[in-house]
């Protein structure tokens, strides 16, 4: 079946403020970009600013409007009610077709809030991950549950998400299940080859990140102690590109910083990231989107957190929930370092995440559902009347 003539592409508005986001809405940006059926709109709320910045290349879309919301050490309430106010004045001025939110942060929440009070559809990237504590992580359990109840079009990462979202009551037919575009994007950077990786001995190679709301202060400085104890070994050398939040520097910084095998460095751009994670041996983080990356790549990741939404490449075996506690990393580090067996185990484990196609089947449903809403009332021509050629839902099974 031929495609229709294309009049009006459809307006997307993706909404983006953080660093993941970038990183998971990019390939949908580069999608829509190359394709004559969409106009997407990228607006930054600049939640995130340096970390956000060094991301936009990956978009390949010019940003249309940008908000400049961030402060030092800003409350959530303050960034929830700013974001609300400037994201509520974009959309009444675009008026997009729909708005298009990823995750669970406060930006994503405040854009489909903003959407849903002018009547718009919200489609989420990376809907129904759930950890079944409402305060952890904190606050984006919440803020996913939120964003859920309000969007129209739930691409769910696995069938465990999307099964989350059904039993919540979300209808059958607007939950999508896709994988995560975090995977199409890793795949996209690493087949250019241009990262630099930031390892710079033959000695076992750690790569940690820690930012977490709920792992600040005590916790985390504790955690930063346990990796000076891990490096003492003498066999290893430890990558940390720090986050920017003042409250992560107070706890690590001093933690860390002097020991000859802890390299600390700023935030990495992703392409950098990217070719230090296919680098490393061993991950150690409380990332979300590192949890799904490292799999991908083959590298046991250690997550130093006390919950997951993530627990598909746990049960996998490509990563393990070690908690927060300083005895349990440590033992847990020693012996994937110690254990050829347990490591091999961990790496060779696969990724349960995405096909590196979650993108296609994401811009497909959304043409698909634009062509057979469309109506002259709406000023949107039917698109393709088929879903095109191409992957179909993602399975693990
Ligand atoms: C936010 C998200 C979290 C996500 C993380 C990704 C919420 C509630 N949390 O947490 O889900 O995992 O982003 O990294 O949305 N800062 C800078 N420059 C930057 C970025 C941050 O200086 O480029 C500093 C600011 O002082 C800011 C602080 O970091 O106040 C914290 O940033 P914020 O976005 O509030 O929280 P994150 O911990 O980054
Ligand atoms: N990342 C990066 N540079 C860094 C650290 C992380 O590009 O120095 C990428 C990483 O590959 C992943 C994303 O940032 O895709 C994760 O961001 P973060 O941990 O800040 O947020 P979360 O995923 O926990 O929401």
């Amino acid at each position: 079946m031929s495609p229709d003539i294309i009049t009006a592409p459809v307006r997307a508005m993706l909404v983006l403020g953080t660093r993941p986001e970038a990183i998971k809405l990019a390939p949908v940006a580069r999608a829509m970009a190359g394709s004559p059926l969409f106009d997407p709109v990228v607006v930054t709320t600049g939640q995130h600013r340096e970390m956000l910045h060094q991301m936009l290349d990956l978009l390949q879309v010019p940003v249309h409007t940008e908000l400049d919301v961030m402060r030092e050490r800003q409350q959530l309430s303050t960034l929830t009610a700013r974001l609300v106010d400037g994201l509520g004045e974009v959309v009444r001025t675009e008026r997009p077709d729909l708005v298009v939110v990823q995750g669970d942060t406060t930006t994503a929440l405040t854009g489909a809030l903003a959407a849903f009070y002018e009547h718009l559809p919200i489609a989420h990237v990376e809907a129904g991950l759930r950890t079944g504590v409402l305060d952890n992580p904190f606050p984006e359990e919440l803020n996913r549950r939120l964003i859920g109840r309000m969007a129209r079009w739930h691409f769910a990462p696995t069938p465990r998400a999307a099964a989350h979202l059904t039993a919540e009551g979300v209808p059958e037919a607007e939950v999508f299940t896709t994988g995560n575009t975090v995977i199409d994007n890793l795949l996209w950077v690493l087949a250019q080859g241009t990262g630099r990786n930031l390892f710079e001995s033959d000695r076992r190679r750690v790569l940690l990140t820690l930012h977490r709301r709920e792992n600040q202060g005590a916790t985390m400085r504790a955690m930063g102690r346990a990796m000076c104890r891990l490096a003492d070994r003498g066999d290893v050398e430890m990558v940390v590109p720090l986050h920017k939040s003042p409250a992560v520097r107070e706890a690590l910084l001093p933690e860390l910083s002097g020991h000859p095998a802890i390299r600390v460095v700023e935030p990495l751009g992703y392409v950098d990231f990217s070719a230090t994670l296919a680098a490393c041996d061993l991950v150690l983080t409380d990332s979300g989107g590192i949890q799904e990356e490292a799999p991908t790549l083959g590298k046991p990741a250690l997550v130093l957190r006390t919950t997951t939404e993530r627990p598909e490449a746990v049960e996998a075996g490509a990563a393990r929930l070690v908690g927060t506690e300083p005895e349990a990393i440590l033992d847990a580090a020693m012996r994937l370092l110690d254990d050829p067996a347990a490591y091999e185990g961990m790496a060779t484990a696969g990724n349960p995440f995405g096909d590196g196609h979650a993108t296609d089947r994401i811009v497909a449903q959304l043409a698909e559902d634009f062509g057979a809403d469309a109506g002259p009332d709406r000023g949107v021509v039917p698109l393709v009347a088929s879903r095109p050629e191409g992957p179909g839902s993602y399975s693990t099974a």
